[in-house]
């Protein structure tokens, strides 16, 4: 897709739609769209007849209009301007992109000139259409051998804008574009199912990627590596699949040599049927998308390298397949983890803190300056949460404040978690250090991030548990490619400092 920006006057713009977002009964102060009188006329009067419906996110087309090269019209509605909000805007512009991908058309213009207000500033409105359009466009159609739906026509989309705000549009759009890159290749691995995408598959994807980028390195630890290293827990979880664990490290150095990196922890665990601890049937498909938290990680690396951000990152994915087998660890197996505390394996299904415990401890290697972990860890965190927010647990006020701003800017919900030490009375094990899960399932989310805490001392930590937010159920089942816009925002935050 082609995205220009524009100032020339939205009558006169050559292509085969414009769409014109609409604030409900606006009044003379309220923003709104600068359109010449004989278009704003046409708008005005349709709403009166009832033709145009200017409730948020509401679709509305005009054919024929004479007034315009465009003579096609998508109207949608953004609701009253006195209580506009940007989660509104991403709504109407979602509803907008979506109808516009129904027609056949190959350019449309979407009229921003005017539209600044406190909740979007125009840039940030280019920024949001950008990503909505592909939220909307993003199909995975790599095993469907008739594709029923029609391919998208659509080959460009200009903005038009008032010409102050060019400069800080076309660095938001480069951002948003570089971001929407990063968030098809984070869908792309998840939805790829677990007998393609399994540990290796992972690492072979990775390295390509990485080849395209100088400042990026990859390396990928065998078992045989993980064995002499001691990460047995990684191990552990892999031992009942044919498909052998990875652990993936990528470096991208954009920044200074001396400067220590940022780094980010994925679980990627190919495939969870809960191992001997098996999980029930309904819905087990959707465990392909417990590597995640891998695939956020490594989408991250991408867009940093290709926004060549002045900043050091190492990306680490914990990837294994968890399944039972002649093999599989079994409920009471103790395993020494790569920080040498020893856990007792009560639930072959918790699996993901098993995972990140040695990735954690291996980490601290680098010498981070600061480590996030993502992970789809426990159902009690969509149990707490729901499915829009995402759940992250720190010590660290200063690290909470930033990945509060983040969420907060990139429109991508996060909600702090409490870490309460006492949760770890009830991680006790009779005949190892730790158990990896408590005796009873009341506030989950929190004893697995309690158990994390016990290998992450070393360093200031934050963790995402994703289980809600990483990928949707039912009608709409796939990958939604978050928290990785709040990623992106934080570490955006560390390399400019904050804007
Ligand atoms: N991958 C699951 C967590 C999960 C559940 C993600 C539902 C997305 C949707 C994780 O490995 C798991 O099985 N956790 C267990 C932990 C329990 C055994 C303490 C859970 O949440 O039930
Ligand atoms: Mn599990
Ligand atoms: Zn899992």
């Amino acid at each position: 897709m082609n995205f220009t920006l524009s100032t020339d006057a939205p009558q006169q713009i050559k292509a085969d739609c414009l769409i014109i977002p609409l604030f409900k009964e606006a009044k003379a102060k309220d923003p709104q769209v600068k359109l010449p009188p004989k278009i704003a006329k046409i708008l005005t009067d349709s709403v009166q007849l009832g033709n145009i419906n200017t409730d948020c996110g509401v679709v509305n087309w005009l054919f024929d209009i004479k007034e315009c090269t465009a003579s096609r019209l998508l109207v949608v509605g953004l609701g009253p301007a006195s209580d506009f909000t940007a989660e509104k805007a991403v709504k109407a512009l979602q509803a907008a992109m979506a109808s516009l991908l129904q027609k056949q058309y190959t350019s449309a213009a979407l009229v921003l000139d005017g539209l600044a207000c406190k909740a979007l500033d125009e840039a940030q409105w280019v920024q949001q259409a950008a990503l909505a359009f592909n939220e909307k466009a993003y199909q995975f159609n790599t095993f469907k051998t008739k594709t029923a739906a029609k391919k998208p026509t659509l080959k460009a989309i200009s903005f038009c804008m008032d010409k102050g705000s060019v400069k800080n549009g076309q660095k938001t759009l480069d951002y948003a574009l570089a971001l929407a890159d990063g968030m098809s290749f984070v869908k792309d691995l998840a939805n790829t199912p677990a007998n393609h995408c399994t540990p290796s598959a992972i690492a072979k994807t990775v390295q390509e990627m990485g080849k395209k980028y100088t400042k990026v390195k990859t390396t990928v630890l065998s078992v045989a590596e993980m064995k002499k290293l001691g990460m047995n827990t990684i191990l552990a979880v892999g031992q009942g699949s044919r498909h052998e664990p990875k652990f993936i490290i990528v470096e991208y150095n954009g920044g200074k040599k001396s400067q220590a990196p940022i780094a980010l922890v994925g679980k990627g665990i190919t495939f969870d049927t809960g191992g001997i601890s098996l999980k029930p049937p309904a819905t087990m498909d959707e465990m392909k998308y417990d590597m995640c938290g891998a695939a956020t990680v490594l989408g991250a690396i991408k867009v940093a390298a290709a926004l060549n951000l002045p900043i050091n990152l190492v990306a680490f994915a914990a990837c294994a397949e968890n399944m039972p087998g002649g093999n599989a660890i079994k409920p009471g197996d103790i395993v020494t983890t790569l920080s040498g505390q020893t856990v007792e394996i009560l639930n072959t299904d918790a699996e993901g803190r098993l995972v990140l415990c040695d990735a954690l401890t291996y980490c601290a290697r680098y010498k981070p300056e600061v480590v996030l972990d993502f992970a789809t860890l426990t159902g009690a965190m969509v149990v707490a949460l729901g499915t829009h927010t995402s759940g992250f647990f720190t010590d660290d006020e200063e690290l909470a404040s930033a990945l509060n701003e983040a969420s907060k800017n990139s429109l991508d919900p996060a909600w702090r978690m409490p870490l309460i030490d006492c949760f770890i009375d009830d991680l006790k094990s009779n005949f190892a250090d730790l158990a990896n899960i408590a005796p009873h399932r009341w506030g989950g989310a929190i004893e697995a991030a309690v158990f994390l805490a016990q290998f992450t001392k070393d360093y200031r930590w934050a963790h995402f548990d994703i289980a809600g937010t990483a990928y949707a159920s039912g009608a709409n089942k796939g990958a939604t490619a978050r928290p990785l816009p709040l990623l992106m925002d934080y570490l955006c935050q560390r390399a400019y400092g904050k804007s």
